[in-house]
Parts: structure tokens; sequence; C-alpha cells
């Protein structure tokens, strides 16, 4: 039985929420449902959070982590190599792709993935991504399951558009997709906005709750029952992202790592990427708006920056630690976005600047709960080619630029 009026009023009256119901009188009844649904199924108690942001995420003592570099991995290369193939051949490793995100900055309606940064042809971000786990596929001569998230925004966008390209080759029996939750956007007082007259402005809650998208659409079941035991979660906008990397996941295995965190050596002390280290003597990302000018100046041992490797969204989690991470809460973060709304006098406007906030949770925020990580270093100009922007800093240009360097032609 949907909510009726009477206790979606209630219902937002006690989150201070009331001008959501502003043009009921004037909605059809399938719209007047359809706000009704939404309203009941969204979580207000966020929006309560807008004015704290600064007391929302206190940090604890941050010290260094160990990280294993360059030459220590080249010298374990081939042992680490063998114990990674044997995981992946056996079915053990699978890979979630996160592509929920709206990629605003990118400035394209379309889902990210569906971008195309070919020069001479079409060369799709989701067909990199694809045709860089062909390279693991055809190692090791087994599929290798790839669950993808996407959200309501894109869903039927990305799904459409793999089944149009064939899946880029993949066999589609082993791509799964699955849906994460959504999360109301709201302006800096904390009011939720309208983004049509019938429904309130939402966005997809951060790709931290992977996992629990996984569990609720009954996937992670099936992917354990597979006897799949490692996921490999890595995002949508790097171009050269290794995936099911053997070496990676034969290090993880092998030094008895709960996660594994690939990092790359920081362009500068203040890079926008966060810095793995120790957080109160755990594993934990400090964010480049965290560092402070103490962190960015600290040396190690051996002269070098302390906090100098930056995730790059790809970790190695081990399944059954995941069901205990989801049972705890991740930490919450505002961030200002621009988000699409109705004005005053109910028209539609995309606004040029942030207008408000949204709420996510992070996958980076995972690791502080885990006991261990391995920090594995790789090497930057080949597997890191984020596509954030359209032009400048991580850009589709500087990305072109980097997959020219590897050979692959665009
Ligand atoms: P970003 O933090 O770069 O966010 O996502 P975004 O939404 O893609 O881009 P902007 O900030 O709006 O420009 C990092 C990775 O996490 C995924 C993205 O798809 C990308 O792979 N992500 C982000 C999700 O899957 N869900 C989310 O809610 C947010």
């Amino acid at each position: 039985m949907r909510m009726e009026y009477a206790e979606a009023y209630a219902k937002l009256e006690k989150y201070g929420q009331l001008h959501v119901l502003q043009y009921f009188d004037e909605l059809s009844g399938y719209e007047k449902e359809a706000l009704l649904a939404q309203i009941e199924t969204t979580d207000f108690e966020v929006l309560k959070q807008c004015g704290h942001k600064a007391e929302l995420n206190p940090r604890g003592v941050i010290t260094p982590i160990e990280v294993m570099q360059l030459p220590e991995i080249e010298t374990k290369r081939e042992r680490y190599t063998q114990i990674g193939l044997e995981a992946i051949k056996a079915g053990r490793v699978g890979a979630v792709l996160l592509a929920g995100g709206m990629g605003t900055r990118l400035g394209s309606d379309a889902p990210k993935g569906v971008y195309n940064i070919g020069l001479t042809k079409d060369v799709f971000i989701f067909q990199r991504l694809i045709e860089n786990l062909m390279d693991v596929v055809r190692m090791v001569d087994a599929w290798i399951p790839l669950y993808v998230m996407t959200s309501d925004k894109n869903h039927e966008a990305t799904t459409s558009f793999f089944k149009e390209k064939n899946y880029f080759g993949y066999d589609p029996a082993y791509i799964t997709f699955f849906m994460q939750d959504m999360a109301p956007a709201a302006d800096y007082d904390g009011k939720v906005y309208m983004e049509e007259k019938y429904r309130m402005a939402t966005s997809p809650n951060g790709n931290g709750g992977w996992f629990l998208s996984m569990k609720k659409w009954g996937v992670a079941d099936k992917m354990e029952e597979a006897g799949v035991e490692w996921l490999n979660v890595f995002a949508v906008d790097n171009v050269l992202q290794r995936i099911a990397d053997p070496c990676f996941v034969g290090a993880v295995i092998d030094t008895d790592s709960v996660v594994g965190a690939k990092v790359v050596k920081k362009s500068a002390p203040d890079e926008k990427v966060g810095a793995m280290c120790l957080e109160d003597g755990r594993p934990s990302i400090v964010e480049y708006y965290d560092m402070t000018p103490e962190l960015m100046e600290a040396k190690d041992a051996q002269g070098e920056p302390a906090y100098n490797f930056g995730v790059i969204l790809n970790y190695l989690f081990r399944v059954k630690d995941l069901e205990e991470i989801v049972a705890k809460k991740l930490p919450l973060h505002i961030v200002e976005k621009k988000i699409p709304c109705l004005d005053e006098n109910g028209m539609p406007v995309k606004p040029e600047e942030p207008n408000g906030c949204k709420f996510e949770q992070l996958v980076l925020d995972m690791i502080h709960e885990l006991d261990s990580c391995l920090p594995y270093e790789v090497v930057r100009e080949r597997e890191f080619a984020p596509i954030k922007n359209k032009t400048g800093i991580d850009s589709v240009e500087s990305a072109r630029e980097l997959c020219r360097q590897n050979g692959i032609e665009l």
C-alpha cells in the first residue's frame, strides 16, 4: 500500500520539507502516485547534516603506511603473477565497475562510459575498459565475472549501450548490471530541490554502497555461489585501468592482506588524490582537502614524502570481509554540486555553478573498516588516465595523450 497524502505530509513536516507538496494539486493522478512513492522511499535524515559539514567526519591521528613499491614488486613479479593467474582462472576473482556516477564535470548527460574518446575511430570509455579486461581473459582463457553498478539516472542508457555494442566482444553471460540507491539533493539550507513538480531532485548516493546494492539486487548471493572470493572494484573513468591484474591479485593473496589498493606516486604534494595512510593505526585514505601543510611536508626515514602515494580507485576486496563492512555505517560526505532544479516560478534551471549538496558514501571509507591493506604501487603513466574534465588536468585531452604514449590507437 502506497503512502497516503496525510502520511507524506507528516513525514515532510517532520523534516521541514513541506515545499515538496507545493504543486501537488496541479499534478495528474499518476504524478501524485509517483511523488508519494518517492517521499515514502526517501531518507530525509541525511538532509539534517547540511549545516554540519565540518563536524561530520572528524579525522583520527594520521601516520604513514608502508607501500609495496615497484622495485619490490619487480623482484616478486613472477611469483605473484602465477598466484594471481591461478585464482582468476579458477573463477575466484570478479570485477566490479562503478559506473553509477553522474560525471557532471565532464558535462555530458549520457553515462560517462558512453563517452567517445576516439579521434580517427570510435573508442568509447566502456570499450577501453572491456578491452583491458579482455587482456586478462585471454591470458587465463576464462571469462571473468563483471558486475556493473549503474544508477536510476543511467541504468537504461548503460544497459542498452552495452547491448547495442554487443558487449564489445565480452560474453554477456558474465556481465551483471545492478543499480545503486539514490539520495535527495538539497540547497545549502538542507531543503530538498524539486527536479519536476512531481519529483524531488536525487543523485546517486556515492560509490560506497556498491556491495550493499549488490546484496539488495541478489547479485552478491549468486556471485558467492559461483565461488568468487575476491572483487576488484574500479572506476569507470580511468581508461588505462588494469582490471583483475594478475600480479596485483597475487600480491594481495600472497601477503595475506584483507584488501589491496593500487596507488601511484603523487605528481605533487597537493595533487587532488586521496593519499594512503594509517589513521589511528588502521589503514585509511586521507583526502586531498584534509591534507594539512604538515602532512604535505612530512618525510619518511628515506627522506621521501611520507604521504606520497595516491589511490586510483582500484581495490581488491576479500568477499568474506565485505559482509562485515556493510553492517557498519560508513561516514556520510557532503559534496557541493550543480543540481538541476525548478526555480521559484516552477521553471527548470540548469545551474552553471554548484547550488547545493549531495550526500555520498565513498568506497575509500571501506578501507578504514579493514584490519590490513596492501598499498601496491603501479606505474602512473601506464595505469592512470582518469577522465574527470573535458580539458586540462584529468581530462579527455590528458587521457588521450596517455593512451598515445601506451600505443593505444584512438
Ligand atoms: P567521481 O567521484 O569522479 O564522480 O566518481 P562522478 O559522479 O563520476 O563525476 P562528477 O564528480 O559528477 O564529475 C568516481 C567513480 O565512482 C563512481 C563513478 O561512476 C566513477 O567510476 N560513482 C560515483 C558511482 O558509481 N556512484 C556514485 O554515486 C558516485
